[in-house]
């Protein structure tokens, strides 16, 4: 674990310094100084916050911008940190950016830890011209502050110049989101195969995991298939749905799946291309990631007009099941949606967000 993490900084690093000799390797890896740990100089710090545009190693900093260690802080408040001890607060207005080498026309996904730090609606916008995103921070997935998402963009050009901006104006100015850690990943987009309609069907291909990925890689509401940071698969609707690996979850087939944690709030979809008035078989697997999520689960697929219900009485104890449903295509374009019917919660932590475990979704014509 260590080692591989070690492997993918320096080879993010090497690929940053502009060593295109590593071409064929993706990129991943923190961003530089990505988890803030890199301290500015004292004389750029006014107690907590910090002085001048370039007074944070490697990032650019407008407005008002603090510099925070996790822990208690003076005035009452408590700042969770997971990654690492640093992290940056961004006031009203205020924003952080960094530009880095990417290739143009590629895929990538910005993994960030970030959290709200006043029970008021923080919303952190994310933006790597020409694409921008909001993403709220209302929501806490997770108890413990240690929330992290995972944002997509495509490259236009040879640099990307990223920013994370709080675009609110709060009335108590010690608002405001909290980053604690960004790391980037480049992705080769998945195709469809002979054996499988659906892109990235088994969730193998998805962001990357910071250190410590406990609480899994948040996938935003509202991103699209073409710059998702799930390639292939679209996050509709309002909330979040969690990306889970195979060393801190349960998941039913290799390294990775995804726990529809939002209930109705949140769906999961594809649009895959078929032919009309075809049979096709939609196959897929439901389970729990052996986090303490229990209870009466059901997952609703929907393919053209056919839909399945599929319950699954969660244990907590990482089982699972697969349903199939026959459906036929009317369009040339068949959208595939999934989404938890009830809302669930950790038996040891109400303040979690849990739910079934989808994996394996697999579409092909029947004979
Ligand atoms: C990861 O977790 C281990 C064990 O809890 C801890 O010792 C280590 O400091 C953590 N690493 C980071 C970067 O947070
Ligand atoms: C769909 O696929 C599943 C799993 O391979 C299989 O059990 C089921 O019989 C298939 N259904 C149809 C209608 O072909």
């Amino acid at each position: 674990m260590k080692m591989a993490v070690v492997i993918s900084l320096l080879l993010a690093f090497c690929l940053l310094l502009g060593g295109s000799a590593f071409a064929a390797t993706p990129l991943e890896g923190l961003l530089p100084n990505g988890n803030f740990e890199e301290k500015p100089k004292p004389t750029n710090l006014k107690k907590t916050v910090l002085k001048g545009k370039y007074s944070l190693p490697k990032w650019e900093i407008n407005g008002f911008v603090e510099y925070i260690s996790g822990g208690p802080q003076p005035g009452g408040m408590y700042f969770a940190v997971a990654h690492g001890v640093h992290a940056v607060r961004l006031g009203n207005d205020a924003s952080i950016s960094q530009t880095i080498p990417v290739k143009p026309g590629s895929l990538y996904a910005l993994t960030f830890g970030a959290s709200r730090t006043c029970a008021q609606d923080e919303v952190l916008r994310i933006s790597v011209p020409p694409q921008t995103g909001d993403l709220p921070l209302q929501t806490l997935y997770s108890s413990n502050g240690g929330d992290t998402y995972a944002w997509g963009f495509r490259a236009t050009a040879n640099v990307a110049k990223v920013t994370f901006h709080n675009p609110g104006i709060q009335e108590d100015p010690s608002c405001g989101p909290l980053l604690d850690a960004v790391a980037i990943k480049e992705f080769f987009p998945p195709m469809p195969t002979r054996d499988n309609l659906v892109k990235n069907g088994g969730f193998e291909t998805g962001p990357h995991l910071l250190i410590n990925s406990s609480n899994g890689v948040l996938l935003p509401p509202r991103q699209e298939d073409l710059t998702s940071p799930l390639p292939g698969w679209i996050i509709e609707s309002l909330k979040a749905v969690k990306f889970i690996d195979s060393k801190h979850f349960n998941v039913p087939f290799g390294l990775a799946a995804v726990e529809l944690v939002a209930g109705r709030e949140s769906a999961i979809a594809q649009i895959i291309r078929t032919v009309p008035n075809k049979f096709y078989n939609l196959t897929f697997t439901v389970g729990d990631a052996k986090n303490g999520c229990h209870g009466s689960m059901m997952v609703e697929a929907f393919a053209a007009k056919d839909t399945l219900k599929v319950p699954f009485k969660s244990q907590g104890k990482g089982r699972f099941k697969t349903a199939s449903v026959k459906f036929k295509a009317i369009s040339a374009r068949t959208r595939l949606t999934f989404f938890s019917s009830f809302y669930h919660t950790r038996v040891d932590d109400f303040g979690s967000l849990c739910g079934p475990v989808l994996d394996q979704v697999r579409v092909l014509p029947v004979a």
